[in-house]
């Protein structure tokens, strides 16, 4: 599966899962492309993270200033703002798109807010990361990722990670339901 091809495949799955009057964060909002998927859903209100100013003005350029909609620029790992409980959390991890590439996701940040958002997730919610290993953090980061949430309780957590297996360095998909 290309990079879009995964993409398409998680928006598939976001519009299964989500239905109108619910909530979703987008945590890494970058150019905008999955905010736009989200804010066609009738949510009763999107939060749209970034911590690059350019990132919050491209997708505000391509979303529109809506009233269910929040935009917050800064770090993800706090969700400073959101009001529980949230029914999808998505995060396309990396770098913007020919953007600036030191500016990616790191291990540490991302760690401290998929543990936040476990904590927002109302039962039944889900959890969707891209994941990049085609650039070093993005190898760090994966890794430290998938060691973390192997050890989530199965009681509580369903975790999936469906991967690319015949195509090195292709991105992947890991999603994480509250049961
Ligand atoms: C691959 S891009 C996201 C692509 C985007 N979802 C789209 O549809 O265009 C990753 C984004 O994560 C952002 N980012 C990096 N670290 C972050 C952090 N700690 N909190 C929030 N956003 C972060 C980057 O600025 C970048 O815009």
């Amino acid at each position: 599966m290309s990079p879009l091809g995964f993409l398409t495949f998680a928006h598939k799955l976001w519009k299964e899962h989500l239905k109108p009057g619910d909530r979703a964060i987008d945590a890494t909002c970058g150019n905008g492309y999955d905010t736009l998927v989200l804010s066609k859903i009738g949510l009763s209100h999107l939060y749209v993270f970034d911590i690059q100013e350019n990132a919050i003005k491209e997708t505000k350029n391509r979303v529109g200033i809506k009233k269910n909609i929040s935009y917050h620029l800064g770090c993800h790992s706090t969700f400073s703002g959101v009001e529980k409980p949230v029914h999808l959390i998505v995060y396309n991890l990396g770098y913007l798109p020919g953007g600036d590439k030191s500016l990616t996701t790191c291990a540490e940040t991302t760690l401290k807010s998929l543990e936040n958002g476990l904590e927002l997730l109302t039962p039944e919610g889900l959890i969707s990361l891209t994941l990049y290993t085609g650039h070093n953090e993005g190898k760090r980061e994966e890794k430290a990722i998938l060691a973390q949430v192997a050890q989530l309780s199965p009681k509580k957590f369903q975790v999936s990670h469906h991967r690319t297996l015949n195509r090195s360095q292709a991105p992947s998909l890991l999603l994480i339901k509250k049961i």
